[in-house]
């Protein structure tokens, strides 16, 4: 499977890591065997049909900071034109979240799809801004469009849902779906000033590169607006929310949730009247009330009653993993069509 790589700095480095250090058991397991023919960041691209060297391209991108300076493959070309020169199966998607027009990622899918290309995003703003839209461009062309990486990073959330729902209906989807928030909310419990936590939570690489998407519950409200089309059926945008992050959450009220047996948490909910994001105490001994950067869902469904999922929902490897899920995924549809 050729595939070439949008995005490559938390996420898309911790893919090609992932690629190099699985890669027997990928083509043991699954009969996967990946040629990462091209990668882009935001300066160039790093270019070879017969397959990158992704141990020489990661050592480029750590001491250059591009791609692009990789000897002999480097060079200044863009995704668009990186894509019409070379054969590739597979775009994975990998830039920052941009929630204004969803740029670079939203032209980076369209041109993929256009290009006969099949597509797996880890990028929530292309999704929460024009969700129907590119699954009709995909559906139309009988292509793939993944995305499990935007939910839950490595946890499985929609499979778990898709899982969940079949033969039942699903009435409320609620979830910690930001290890960002949920991090600094948890070392905050612990003493930690605000500033403080969201410092080691950028460190550890949890953070959006503008971590204002974190804090504010917009990417909160990304991930509920793709459960909610894709679990509950519902055809809403990230207009359809109403968003309240944690800036203004004291150590006061944290104190004060915890004497009381109470997490303060952030969290997204979708039902049928309504599709909000706000902090709100939930009990301690609530499935809901993770720790750290992991994620919590939990589906309410109208016959078999409430299921948790839980897990580390942010991060560079973790989030890599779903990239590999949706590529085996896309190996066995390409097998059996
Ligand atoms: N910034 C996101 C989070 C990354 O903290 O959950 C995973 O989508």
């Amino acid at each position: 499977m050729n595939i070439v790589v949008a995005g490559f700095g938390t996420v898309g480095q911790s893919f090609a890591q992932l690629l190099l250090s699985h890669k027997e058991l990928l083509k043991k397991a699954y009969g996967l065997v990946v040629k990462v023919v091209a990668a882009v960041d935001s300066k160039g691209a790093a270019v070879s049909q017969r397959g990158l060297d992704l141990e020489l391209v990661l050592k480029y991108k750590r001491e250059h900071g591009t791609v692009a300076k990789v000897p002999s493959a480097g060079c200044e070309m863009g995704l668009t034109e990186v894509i019409q020169g070379v054969e590739a199966d597979v775009l994975v998607e990998a830039t920052h979240t941009n929630l204004t027009n969803g740029e670079p990622g939203m032209t980076h899918i369209i041109k993929a799809l256009q290009l006969g290309l099949n597509v797996v995003t880890v990028n929530k703003g292309p999704l929460a801004l024009a969700m129907p839209m590119l699954k009709e461009m995909a559906e139309h062309r009988r292509l793939a469009l993944k995305f499990s990486g935007t939910v839950g990073g490595g946890l499985p959330v929609l499979a778990f849902a898709k899982e969940c729902v079949k033969g039942d209906r699903a009435v409320k989807v609620e979830g910690i779906l930001n290890g960002t928030t949920n991090y600094i909310l948890t070392r905050m419990e612990e003493g930690l000033k605000f500033e403080d936590a969201l410092a080691e939570a950028q460190e550890k690489g949890y953070a959006e590169r503008d971590p204002t998407l974190d804090i504010s519950g917009m990417d909160t409200a990304c991930k509920l607006v793709i459960l909610a089309n894709e679990v509950l059926g519902k055809r809403v945008t990230l207009r359809d929310v109403r968003v309240e992050g944690i800036t203004k959450i004291k150590p006061e009220d944290i104190g004060m949730a915890k004497s009381l047996g109470k997490a303060v948490r952030l969290l997204g909910v979708a039902e049928e009247s309504e599709v909000f994001v706000k902090p709100l105490a939930i009990d301690q001994s609530d499935p809901l009330a993770v720790k750290y950067n992991y994620n919590a869902v939990a589906l309410t469904l109208e016959n078999s009653g409430r299921h948790t999922i839980t897990g580390k929902g942010a991060g560079g490897r973790e989030t890599a993993t779903a990239i590999i899920r949706d590529l085996i995924s896309i190996k066995e549809r390409l097998v059996m069509t």
